[in-house]
């Protein structure tokens, strides 16, 4: 049986500033990159800053009818009092462009990156500089004007993670105390956002939702994954609504606030063990070892997570949109039937009756994959690094049919060998 989606689905691609669009100099990724913290520099990227138009022609070419990017936070303020009119401009010509070709924009104000200045403040450290924040949002009202479709941050929880309990990306600290307060004041920082432009725009946030399974069936282990699952998935959306953020040391007030929509980020499965170590809060977290390929990413591949992740994001009563789902792999056939296969879940979930709204492939090209350089090739289209030549995959045209039709054809699963999803 053909899977029909909704007239109004999404079927977009996604990007992130600091990814693609190159020269990003005014953020703190670009000042570890240049100092050798990091281990590999985002340069021109792929100099989607000037091949914009390219891009968005593209985009309208393989028939996709929406897209997901970022605003780059640093380089409409590269300096604290200092506004770069040039790039408001780009940036509204960018969304003018997608809206001429009747692709719907979902906008993301803050994707990892953050202006250095406001890092070396403290950044969201500091709850006195979300005064900063504000100040960016009032800008981004402006400059949206005629979008919808805004998500305030992105993977929150995983900024949060990296950034300051392992110290694996800027601002490299490692501090469980830190990390929460950080976790809070995200929270304020939505809430902000979400008073001054809601009403105008629907804005909501974009959470990256793995699924989390025990290691194994001793109790100790399956209450160590619900630990780690609250911890890192729903305590903190739990607290845009409850005004109350549960974080391990202590429960922060925050302003109670709302989101129009739920962005679910999902890839993968992560596995949690039990252990008496109180410095890992008594789970130990790694990625679990359920396909028997792993991506280039050394991620196992799990179809049916994205369902799970839909249904439990469900219990916000929000729309959901799948605002990231993709793979890194040189194998372009696996990427064709990855696709297929979540979107298949993604169809099941819509049959239960889940408000699912559209699905976001990860990602529209390859780019700069942070601490993984430009190694893993996520992209339906191919970039080559070199001359920054563009060549869509086949998954990029298969993808295409898909967003025209709407639909997943039985030819379609005949074609790639797949079969039906088993119920
Ligand atoms: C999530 C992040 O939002 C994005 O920046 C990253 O490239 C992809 N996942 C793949 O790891």
């Amino acid at each position: 049986m053909p899977l029909k989606f909704p007239e109004m689905f999404l079927f977009g691609t996604a990007t992130s500033s600091h990814q693609i669009e190159g020269n990003n100099r005014w953020n703190d990724w670009w000042y570890y990159e240049q100092i050798g913290k990091l281990p590999y520099r985002s340069g021109k990227a792929c100099n989607h800053w000037e091949l914009y138009r390219d891009d968005i022609q593209l985009m309208t070419s393989l028939g996709y009818n929406a897209y997901r990017f970022s605003i780059e936070w640093s380089r409409l303020f590269p300096e604290e009092n200092k506004f770069n009119e040039d790039a408001f401009m780009k940036y509204r010509e960018i969304i003018d462009l997608l809206l001429t070709r009747g692709i719907t924009p979902l906008v993301t104000l803050h994707h990892f990156t953050s202006p250095l200045w406001f890092m070396k403040k403290g950044g969201f450290l500091r709850e006195e500089n979300l005064k900063h924040w504000e100040k960016y949002i009032e800008k981004v009202a402006e400059l949206l004007e005629k979008v919808k479709l805004v998500a305030t941050f992105n993977e929150p929880m995983v900024y949060v993670m990296m950034g300051y309990l392992t110290a694996y990306w800027p601002p490299f600290i490692r501090s469980p105390f830190k990390a929460f307060k950080v976790a809070a004041n995200l929270l304020k920082a939505h809430a902000i956002a979400y008073e001054l432009l809601h009403g105008k725009f629907k804005v909501g946030i974009v959470k990256n939702i793995p699924i989390i399974l025990p290691a194994s069936d001793k109790e100790r282990d399956r209450k160590a994954a619900e630990k780690a699952d609250n911890l890192f998935n729903w305590h903190f959306l739990d607290a845009i609504w409850s005004g109350k953020y549960r974080g391990v040391f202590k429960t922060y007030r925050i302003p109670q606030s709302d989101a129009d929509f739920i962005g679910v980020n999902y890839y993968t499965a992560s596995e949690v063990r039990h252990t008496w170590n109180p410095l890992k809060f008594f789970f130990e977290v790694k990625l679990a070892d359920i396909s028997e390929r792993k991506t280039q990413m050394g991620w196992s591949v799990y179809p049916k997570g994205i369902y799970m992740a839909l249904k439990k994001a469900s219990r916000y009563g929000r729309p959901l949109y799948i605002t990231e789902n993709g793979i890194a792999t040189l194998d372009d056939e696996w990427r064709v039937e990855f696709i297929i296969q979540h979107l298949q879940y993604v169809h099941k979930a819509i049959e239960d009756g889940l408000d699912v709204r559209g699905y976001f492939y990860w990602s529209f090209m390859d780019n700069y994959e942070w601490k993984e350089g430009f190694g893993p090739r996520f992209g339906l289209v191919e970039v080559d690094y070199q001359t920054f030549e563009r060549r869509p995959r086949k998954s990029a045209y298969v993808y295409g049919e898909i967003a025209r039709s709407k639909e997943i054809k039985d030819e379609l699963l005949k074609r790639y060998g797949l079969p039906e999803l088993q119920l």
